[in-house]
């Protein structure tokens, strides 16, 4: 089909073993200590899935991809190859029981985020002295990292302060200072290479693993709309001081949409208008063209007949 709205891919059964299920990814276990992640079109909002949107899948394993051949130099990532535009085999690591997220801005709409918090009145968020008179939406003095737990079988991620990470033991000093260091390069990384772009990255969640010889790696995703927020850095300060949400292209649109109808992520969520899902699929692929400067090449569907075809091909199956 190349009508640009085809029947969103939603998974894929393959003959490999070791299958794990996430809310976006499924991967199978393969041999040599790789693993091999299929990026579906499932797009997850409060920690559940809601939609599946055409290429979403394609857009964050491409963007990723390119996202970690522009911080190799920073700090090791996970990529072995990507073999179909949905699959990426990676260096399978245990990961840290952290997600690592770094804010620039201050902004959010659940009960958790950093805005929703410092409207309410507190000024010392996850051990981050915040200064008084910030907007919505307003840049932070300097970026911070405020940790949160992995959560588990549909639970919500708990925020962490810095020290709590190695207080509660769930990493040890000396590879949480190097994961720290780490994101924030990174994270500066991607905001130097966005503001190329004209985009602002606004906030981003990373997942960091250890190989068996304790070497660090960046694994996951990396400044994809899924696990970033991406903002037009040319209506932004005007959106701002107007009281406007700023322009966004991620799935920050469809979070808004959800709150607007009064949801939050508990309960089933109610139904959004199809053009909300139509504007969320074009802004994917936006930033996927903006954040590369290259032309996003639409792979053909279904992408599981296309997945079997190209791992049989690579030998992978
Ligand atoms: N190189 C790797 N080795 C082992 N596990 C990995 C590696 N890279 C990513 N993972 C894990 O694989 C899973 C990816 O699946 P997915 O992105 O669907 O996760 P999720 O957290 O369930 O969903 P969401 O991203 O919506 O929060 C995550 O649990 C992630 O920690
Ligand atoms: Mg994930």
């Amino acid at each position: 089909m190349s009508d640009g709205h085809p029947v969103p891919f939603t998974g894929v059964e393959l003959p490999l073993e070791g299958r794990r299920e996430g809310k976006v990814r499924i991967s199978y276990g393969l041999p040599e200590g790789r693993r091999l992640f299929v990026t579906t079109d499932r797009l997850s909002v409060f920690d559940r899935v809601v939609a599946a949107d055409p290429y979403k899948g394609q857009v964050l394993n491409q963007l990723s991809r390119w996202w970690f051949e522009h911080t190799a130099d920073i700090v090791a990532n996970h990529v072995v190859d990507t073999p179909d535009p949905n699959v990426l085999v990676a260096h399978d690591v245990t990961p840290l029981p952290v997600e690592v997220v770094v804010r620039a801005h201050i902004t959010g709409v659940t009960d958790t985020s950093l805005w929703r918090r410092y409207e309410e009145g507190a000024r010392t968020i996850d051990g981050h002295r915040l200064p008084e008179g910030l907007r919505k939406n307003a840049r932070l003095p300097h970026p911070i990292v405020t940790p949160t737990t992995k959560a588990h079988d549909g639970g919500h991620d708990e925020p962490l302060s810095l020290t709590d990470v190695v207080e509660r033991g769930l990493v040890d000093p000396a590879t949480w200072s190097e994961v720290v260091d780490a994101a924030l390069a990174v994270f500066e990384r991607g905001q130097s290479l966005g503001a190329r772009a004209g985009l602002l990255l606004a906030d981003t969640k990373y997942e960091f693993g250890t190989t068996e010889s304790g070497e660090i790696v960046l694994i996951d995703e990396l400044h994809t709309p899924d696990s970033s927020r991406w903002w037009v850095t040319a209506t932004y300060e005007d959106r701002m001081w107007a009281g406007d949400e700023p322009e966004s292209l991620d799935k920050e649109v469809v979070r808004r949409a959800f709150v607007d109808a009064g949801y939050r992520g508990h309960g089933e969520p109610p139904v959004l208008p199809d053009e909300v899902w139509r504007a969320t699929a074009a802004r994917y692929v936006v930033a996927f063209e903006r954040l590369t400067g290259t032309h996003f090449e639409h792979g053909t569907y279904p992408v599981a007949d296309r997945i079997h075809a190209n791992l049989r091909e690579a030998g992978l199956l």
